[in-house]
């Protein structure tokens, strides 16, 4: 399997927590240059490359006007062999979605739609900076079902500083209502330099301490899954195969190809990473040069740690020999003696040559996997 990635690098504005490179209508950007250079970067792909997966993000893609929406659709199919997809996601914001641009989207091969929603709390999208309110969160996601998109998922954010522990419980019940086919359920990065980040310091927020977060982190788990979403990943959960395959690439050390400014590629055993800047990307693809720098060309075992740890982050865990087959490293002769460790603790579990994270390991992955890189 192999996975292509486009990053649409506009935003109507900037919400509060998101370092996402992103240029809003107030700091320019030439949308019109942006998909010719998109489009000769597609055209620079390798020619046998006929990726499973796309996924289109940014950025929100749901940002560009309808006749911008048509041209980057144009250039996509002109350019890609699509022919193996079977899953075409597209982010979308709820605050710019319309009828006429999830036709185009329909029309244009997505098959799958991520929506944006963070919360279905007014007070909690105020504090995140979002440009809809719960209102129109609900209308983009029925937008989204009358355009006859069978495959959706609703993007929530954990741990927003204000909720109560009934209004966390609250969202989770009017994401199940709805009724997606996924639920994504992250919890709130402090990136550095965000505004979120310099209200928490300066102590204008509270955010909730671990145990809290911990509980309520369970308490989500369980009305998800006793609304039969299954818990498939640390931060997602969905009803039976409807799974993110394009984000199952990632976890499983797949190979990918990523366009457009700031955009990751793992291919052929490297990584790259596009220049995260507008006019700079433009400009190297107006010269006809790469628009990425080679980021890392890890040792064979290094490699092999780090997609063990990605790997790990799926609840059925990592199937030794499919590991084997895929990275030539044997899991046991990377990190035996610390799964036998962790195996005590009640951290990890094994069984059927698969090695898995425990329920009590779930959200402390990050200290619990860190050893292995
Ligand atoms: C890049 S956004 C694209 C979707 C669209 N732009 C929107 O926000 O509606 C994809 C998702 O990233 C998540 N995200 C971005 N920054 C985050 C942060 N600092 N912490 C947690 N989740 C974040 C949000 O849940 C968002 O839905
Ligand atoms: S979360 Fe989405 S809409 Fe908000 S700034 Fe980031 S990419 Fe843009």
């Amino acid at each position: 399997m192999t996975g292509l990635y486009i990053h649409i690098p506009f935003c109507l504005s900037r919400c509060k927590y998101c370092d996402f490179y992103k240029l809003t209508p107030q700091e320019g950007g030439n949308v019109a240059l942006f998909l010719q250079c998109l489009e000769i970067e597609l055209q620079r792909l390798p020619s046998a490359f006929s990726p499973e997966t796309v996924f289109i993000g940014g950025g929100t893609p749901t940002a560009l006007e309808p006749e911008n929406l048509t041209t980057l659709f144009e250039c996509i199919n002109q350019s890609i062999d699509l022919s193996n997809v079977i899953e075409f996601s597209s982010e979308a914001n709820p605050g710019t979605l319309t009828p006429e641009k999830l036709a185009i989207m329909k029309a244009g091969g997505v098959n799958r739609v991520s929506i944006g929603v963070q919360s279905f709390n007014d007070k909690a999208l105020r504090l995140l900076g979002r440009i809809h309110n719960t209102k129109e969160a609900v209308e983009g996601y029925h937008l989204v079902r009358n355009a006859g998109f069978e495959n959706v998922n609703i993007d929530l954010i954990q741990s927003i500083p204000g909720m109560n522990p009934q209004d966390i419980l609250d969202d989770a019940r009017m994401a199940i209502n709805l009724g997606p086919e996924h639920i994504s359920y992250y919890n709130l990065i402090y990136e550095q330099g965000t505004p979120i980040t310099k209200e928490r310091d300066e102590g204008r927020i509270a955010p909730p301490g671990e145990d809290d977060e911990a509980d309520h982190y369970f308490a989500v788990k369980s009305i998800l899954e006793e609304a039969h979403y299954g818990h498939y990943e640390i931060s997602n959960f969905c009803t039976p195969s409807h799974e993110c395959k394009h984000n199952l690439l990632y976890w499983q050390g797949g190979e990918y190809l990523g366009c457009g400014p700031s955009a990751h590629s793992h291919w052929k055993g490297a990584r790259f990473g596009n220049i995260q800047n507008l006019q700079s990307y433009c400009d190297r693809l107006l010269r006809n040069e790469n628009p990425f720098d080679e980021l890392e060309r890890l040792p064979a075992e290094d490699k092999a740690r780090e997609t063990l740890v990605m790997w790990m982050r799926l609840l059925r865990g990592v199937d030794k020999k499919a590991f084997y087959e895929l990275t030539g490293s044997e899991v046991d002769a990377l990190c035996g003696q610390s799964i036998r460790e962790m195996e005590e603790e009640s951290l990890l579990q094994q069984f059927e040559n698969h090695v898995a994270l425990t329920k009590q390991a779930l959200f402390i992955s990050n200290s619990v996997l860190s050893e292995w890189v």
